[in-house]
């Protein structure tokens, strides 16, 4: 539920009908930013929860309908099972910190990705979580968690091709993990790269891209506020004309 009026959007500098519906995030640079400041890589994992923290509560208190958050990647696996450990150790403290506030703010949590793969105290948190937050109809949250965009296709077109032969574009969408929330119109990547990373790589089909240098735990709700202003002055034109072409 929006808590802001219009007058308050105006105020921030956001122009109200031009709020993203989905916003997708990469939420990239936690490690590097630690390291800048000559710390280990693991207080820029605890700095950028603060950073979803806030990010969460602004997106649903300017009314966004869907934020997805990438986590954790299928190719995160990859890095030292320290680094893993830890990021584990950290999301279950988090939830358990937070989810009181998240459900009394009506957020409504839901993993996206392979749960299965992480140990059991992670899987319970995060169940537990998505649980207690089911019913709320507020922002929904899709916390990507071991999760490959080409993975999520694979899954999603076994399924809708094992109920029809025939299967057509929305017979796939409606397998997505992210169906609920429908396509991106915002996604945003942190920490300098202009890169996918294979998140989301059929809801982005036609979203606008924003990249920024800015480091994770950095991203701030000011940050957002200049991507949103940014993505207010696109022209969306889905292969059509825009509005001085069509005339
Ligand atoms: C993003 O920050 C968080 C995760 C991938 C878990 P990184 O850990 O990738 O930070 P950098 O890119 O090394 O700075
Ligand atoms: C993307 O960041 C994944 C998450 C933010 C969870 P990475 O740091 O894993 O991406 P690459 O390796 O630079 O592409
Ligand atoms: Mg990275």
């Amino acid at each position: 539920m929006r808590k802001y009026s219009e007058q308050e959007l105006i105020a921030f500098g956001l122009v109200p009908d031009r709020i993203p519906k989905h916003i997708a995030i990469v939420m990239d640079g936690n490690g590097r930013w630690a390291t800048a400041k000559g710390l280990p890589r693991p207080a820029g994992h605890r700095a950028g929860v603060s950073a979803v923290k806030e990010i969460i509560r602004f997106t649903s208190d300017i009314g966004v309908e869907s934020l997805t958050l990438y986590a954790f990647s299928t190719e995160n696996r990859k890095r030292p099972k320290e680094e893993v450990g830890l990021l584990c150790g950290l999301l279950i403290e988090s939830v358990n910190r937070e989810i009181d506030e998240l459900h009394a703010n009506n957020v409504c949590i839901k993993s996206i990705g392979d749960l299965s793969w992480f140990p059991t105290a992670v899987q319970e948190t995060v169940r537990a979580a998505e649980e207690k937050t089911k019913n709320n109809t507020g922002l929904k949250v899709n916390v990507a968690l071991n999760y490959g965009g080409r993975a999520e296709l694979v899954r999603a077109m076994r399924l809708a091709f094992a109920e029809s032969e025939d299967a057509d574009e929305s017979a796939i969408a409606k397998h997505l993990y992210t169906a609920r929330s429908g396509d991106v119109d915002l996604l945003i990547r942190t920490g300098g790269e202009a890169r996918i990373s294979n998140f989301l790589l059929w809801q982005i089909a036609y979203a606008e891209l924003y990249f920024t240098d800015v480091m994770w735990p950095d991203f701030t709700r000011e940050e957002l506020i200049k991507a949103l202003k940014n993505f207010a002055g696109r022209d969306r034109r889905f292969g059509g004309l825009n509005a001085n072409g069509a005339k």
